[in-house]
Formats: structure tokens, C-alpha cells, sequence
């Protein structure tokens, strides 16, 4: 592959995904819930893009990124990111370590994402030494210093501190870090501002911002809120009942809906204009 097509090539492709919770009872034979129905989407290779995935409650979000994140089997269908199969149904797939050196969670609870026996530091040692390269096996704090200062953070905010010693936003913050440690490829996020303190929730996204355009890493961003996923993403796609009903560049999506959905969200946003995506 030469230089210039590999930098074109997906980081991440979705293919014919599908996801049923439940059914085929051992007696009795039930049709179960569709979470997810034939998705497919797909991000391109430039440096730190981000998909952004919208939709109401119940609209399978959670499902897509559990499955990306192999926490949950999907029914059919592939993940490939960078040209690896992560995820899907019955696919062949890279081991636990790979998979964790090209794709990073960010939770919803930043409390998931750490021990509650641990000092913090001390996680993000452990963190370092199992999905760092060789330089990080070397010298994981310096691995863990970097991570804190693209973050806006240093070393002696932990200070041996456990995570009761952070509020809600500092460890989000610090959980960003956490996943910037193995070097991904991809991090996705799973509506990583919905329980931060609303006066530090543009100060977040403002982060991804910064930290797809300097990193290069890409990210999905899970939101219920059409107005952010516009200020931040490269492709939207709008989820319902388990389908992606429009998917694209954001501005070509405002600017003329697929579906009577996406211009029901749109409308319910008063305030959404030029401004938002300019
Ligand atoms: N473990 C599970 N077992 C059974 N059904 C589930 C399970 N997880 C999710 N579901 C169902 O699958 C559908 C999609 O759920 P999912 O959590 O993916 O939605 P979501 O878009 O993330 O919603 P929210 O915005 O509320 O987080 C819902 O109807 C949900 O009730
Ligand atoms: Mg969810």
C-alpha cells in the first residue's frame, strides 16, 4: 500500500452489524429485541477524525460501542480498525492486548474506568506496563506524564490519591489520560460528559477537539445531543430503533435530512444555526 492510500484507508469500518438481546428461550422459542440492525459505517483515515452517534434513548448506542469495545458479542457483522478485525460475530480477531492498543475506552461514569483499590498513579503504572510499547515499558511514568499534560494535568495532582479524592470532572479528566496511555488508534466515548458538572462539559469537548487535531488519535463520541455532535464531528450518524437513519458529514446532514428523525432533532433545537458548525 503506498503512503498517500494508506492515509486514506478507514480507521474504522463497521460492517452489517447485528445484535439481538434475548429470544430462543430453551422452551419456547422467542423472537428477542433487536439492539442493532445491519449497521454499517465507517470513519475516514485522516488524522483525528471523529464520528459522532446520535440518538434517543434505547437506540442502540450503547450496544455499537460495547460491541467496538468486545464487551459485548455482536450477532453478525465486522469491526475493522486500521485495517484490523477488532470485533463483531464469529470473525477472526486480534487478541485482548491488541485490541487495547488501538482502541480506548471513555465511559460514561468515570468511576468505571479505574480501581477502587488502587491509587490512581498506580492503575495508570499498571496501565502503562501492560499496553505500552517498549519506551513505556522502559519508563511508564514518563508515558503517564505525557498522557496528564495533554489533558492539562500533572504527576502530583495524584499524589497517591485514590478516585473518592477527585470530583466527577477531574476524573474524567484523568480517565481521558488513562486511555491516551496505550497510544490508541481509536477511543470511544461513551456520553463522557452526561455525569460532569455542567459548567465543565464544553471544557471537555473542547479536549477532544484539541486532542484529535494534536494527537491524531480518532474518536466516536456517543451523544443525545445533536448540537455538540455537530460542533465536534467530521461524520454523524443519526440512530434509531437500532438503524443508522442518516450518516455523513454533519453540514450535508443539516443541510438536507434523510430521514423525517433527523429533522425532527433538528427542530427541536431552536437555537441550532450556521454558527454551530462554522
Ligand atoms: N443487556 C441487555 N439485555 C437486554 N436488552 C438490552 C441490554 N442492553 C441493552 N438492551 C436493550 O437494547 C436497546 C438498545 O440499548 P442501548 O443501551 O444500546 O441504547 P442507547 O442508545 O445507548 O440508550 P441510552 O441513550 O439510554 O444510553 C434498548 O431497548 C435496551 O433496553
Ligand atoms: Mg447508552
Amino acid at each position: 500500500m503506498t503512503g498517500a492510500s494508506a492515509a486514506s484507508a478507514p480507521i474504522l469500518e463497521i460492517e452489517g452489524l447485528r445484535k439481538t438481546y434475548g429470544g430462543n428461550g430453551f422452551f419456547v422459542k422467542r423472537a428477542g429485541h433487536v439492539a442493532l440492525n445491519d449497521v454499517s459505517l465507517s470513519l475516514g483515515g485522516g488524522r483525528g477524525q471523529v464520528l459522532a452517534i446520535v440518538g434517543e434513548s434505547g437506540s442502540g448506542k450503547t450496544t455499537l460501542a460495547r460491541i467496538i469495545l468486545r464487551l459485548v458479542k455482536a450477532d453478525a457483522g465486522v469491526v475493522r480498525v486500521a485495517g484490523e478485525a477488532i470485533a463483531g460475530g464469529g470473525v477472526q480477531t486480534v487478541n485482548d492486548r491488541r485490541l487495547r492498543q488501538l482502541v480506548q475506552p471513555i465511559f460514561q461514569n468515570p468511576f468505571e474506568a479505574f480501581s477502587l483499590h488502587l491509587p490512581v498513579e498506580e492503575y495508570l503504572v499498571r496501565t502503562a506496563i501492560n499496553l505500552g510499547d517498549e519506551a513505556t515499558a522502559r519508563s511508564p511514568e514518563a508515558t503517564i506524564a505525557d498522557a496528564l499534560s495533554a489533558v492539562g494535568l500533572s504527576r502530583t495532582t495524584l499524589a497517591g490519591k485514590g478516585i473518592r479524592a477527585f470530583s466527577g470532572g477531574e476524573l474524567q479528566r484523568i480517565s481521558i489520560a488513562r486511555a491516551l496511555i496505550a497510544k490508541p488508534r481509536l477511543i470511544v466515548a461513551d456520553e463522557p460528559v452526561s455525569m460532569v458538572d455542567a459548567s465543565l462539559r464544553m471544557t471537555i469537548v473542547n479536549l477532544f477537539r484539541e486532542l484529535s487535531r494534536e494527537l491524531g488519535v480518532a474518536f466516536v463520541y456517543i451523544t443525545h445531543d445533536l448540537s455538540t455532535a455537530c460542533y465536534l464531528s467530521d461524520q454523524m450518524a443519526i440512530m434509531r430503533h437500532g438503524e443508522v437513519v442518516d450518516f455523513g458529514v454533519p453540514d450535508d446532514i443539516l443541510g438536507s435530512p434523510k430521514s423525517p428523525y433527523t429533522k425532527a432533532l433538528m427542530d427541536a433545537i431552536p437555537t441550532l444555526d450556521r454558527r454551530w458548525i462554522d
